[in-house]
């Protein structure tokens, strides 16, 4: 059966490697839109999104995250957490950061509907990121976002998946 969500779905991928070619404002507005229809838990929409796209806001997230393939993308989003602000069961889990990674994956998802790459980087350094942005007390980064046009010699191997039936049960 033929499904355009799963053609997107599919077109998503960590993407490693970025052309240094600048996204337009407009699209950069559409990914935010993405971010803004996702859905939260009670609706309280707990995050905070930094759009870095200055050289030396790159050069900080680069420093945040020090990895030889961490470079020439025009733009990085810092997603964070605001954990006063996420639901708490009455069993007191926080949602936050659920709430959060729908969030980004509505992000990385409209991207790749508009021939960007992205990748999930969470692996940072959080005192570094904390610090350069100033967050304060309770705002949590949770993710980085590095977004460019994908260099298209080296797109990685995809969809290396567990097969559904070891992990779906049916009662
Ligand atoms: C929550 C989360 C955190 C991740 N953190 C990192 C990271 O710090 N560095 C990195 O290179 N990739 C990171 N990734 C990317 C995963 O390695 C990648 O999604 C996974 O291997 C599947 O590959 P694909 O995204 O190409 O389908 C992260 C992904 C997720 C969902």
């Amino acid at each position: 059966m033929k499904s355009q969500f799963l053609d997107l779905a599919a077109l998503r991928y960590s993407c490693r490697s970025y052309e240094n070619r600048a996204i337009a404002p407009e699209v950069v507005e559409l990914l935010l839109e993405a971010v803004r229809l996702a859905p939260s838990a009670v609706n309280y929409q707990p995050y905070r999104f930094y759009v870095v796209s200055s050289q030396e806001g790159l050069q900080a997230m680069r420093s945040c995250y020090p990895r030889a393939w961490f470079k020439n993308f025009p733009l990085c989003i810092v997603a964070c957490g605001i954990h006063s602000q996420g639901w708490h069961r009455a069993d007191g889990k926080d949602h936050t950061d659920i709430d959060v990674a729908i969030a980004v994956e509505h992000l990385v998802l409209a991207a790749a509907d508009q021939g960007l790459g992205s990748c999930w980087v969470c692996n940072f350094q959080v005192e570094k990121l904390t610090q350069y942005l100033q967050l304060e007390e309770g705002v949590e980064p949770v993710a980085m976002i590095p977004l460019g046009y994908p260099d298209e010699a080296k797109v990685n191997d995809v969809l290396k998946r567990k097969p559904v039936n070891e992990w779906v049960q049916y009662r």
